[in-house]
């Protein structure tokens, strides 16, 4: 039950009736009892600007950021962080007292902190990656990735140019191919992570041959609908340690609760079995 003095939260996208984070944090808040709500929130892209001060002006802790808001919204933050300002985009809001407001990308770190709960055999210092995909969302992995120490990354993609501008705005130590080189990347790569859009549900198959991989390289999709995707299938045939992608979407949650309700929240079993259990 709220009371009067009940803290409050959101998602902010359009559409926003897909999105998990409601079901998420609405878990967390009962699970800690606090006196708090999160709520979807769908706004057209015009209006973003008016309802994110309005919420600031309502109150509100913060909100997060989804599709298609996520570049958008850095114009109305007063503040950036340097990692979100690198990636480019925000996909959480912190507002604070005097009412400025502070924007966030927690995507990476929840990208890490799953990879971390994995196999453990994987470091980001333990070899070269190879990211498939040159979207907001690779751009998130490879500025995690490298912040955590890995020595090379390998992005490949469709659209070269897409990649060639990560690289230039990420650094040296990103290498830009083709999507139809993966085998001469895969040899020597310690991760391998799919961030295109390629083996979701009502996309087309991800088609890529796994056998020049390492057996001992780590898999990770990032794409949590399927659960296993054709890729992980795959990958878990051959005797690669996988990480599906359904712990980043739970993990980048994490650093918003804990700002807008004070509490930081855990990842369990229980919480992505609670996730998964909603209708589609
Ligand atoms: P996000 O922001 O979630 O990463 P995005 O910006 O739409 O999403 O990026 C989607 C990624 O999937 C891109 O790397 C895209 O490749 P292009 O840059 O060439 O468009 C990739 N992708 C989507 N459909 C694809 C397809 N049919 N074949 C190859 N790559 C595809």
């Amino acid at each position: 039950m709220l009371s009067g003095k009940a803290k409050l939260a959101g998602v902010i996208g359009w559409p926003v009736s897909h999105s998990k984070s409601p079901r998420l944090h609405g878990y967390w808040l009962e699970k800690h009892t606090i006196d708090g709500a999160y709520v979807p929130l769908a706004v057209k892209p015009d209006d973003l600007h008016a309802v994110v001060r309005g919420l600031v002006k309502a109150g509100f802790r913060g909100v997060n950021i989804t599709v298609p808001h996520k570049e958008n919204v850095m114009a109305v933050c007063d503040q950036i962080s340097e990692q979100a300002r690198r990636i480019g985009a925000v996909n959480t809001l912190v507002f604070h007292e005097d009412g400025s407001v502070h924007g966030m990308n927690t995507d990476g770190y929840g990208f890490l902190e799953n990879l971390k709960q994995g196999p453990k055999s994987w470091h980001a210092n333990s070899g070269p990656a190879v990211v498939l995909g040159a979207g907001g969302a690779a751009r998130a992995v490879c500025a995690a990735l490298l912040e955590a120490g890995a020595p090379e990354i390998h992005l490949l993609n469709r659209t070269v140019e897409k990649a060639e501008q990560v690289a230039k705005d990420l650094g040296s130590t990103v290498n830009v191919h083709s999507l139809t080189e993966s085998a001469k990347w895969l040899p020597g790569a310690a991760l391998l992570v799919n961030t295109t859009t390629l083996g979701m549900n009502g996309a087309e198959p991800l088609h890529l041959d796994l056998s020049p991989l390492a057996q001992t390289a780590v898999v990770t999709d990032i794409v949590y609908a399927p659960l296993e995707t054709d890729l992980l299938k795959a990958a878990k045939a051959r005797g690669n340690p996988t990480v599906d992608g359904l712990g980043m979407l739970l993990h980048q949650a994490r650093p918003g609760f804990e700002a807008w309700f004070g509490v930081k929240p855990e990842v369990t079993p229980e919480l992505r079995a609670f996730v998964l259990a909603e209708a589609p």
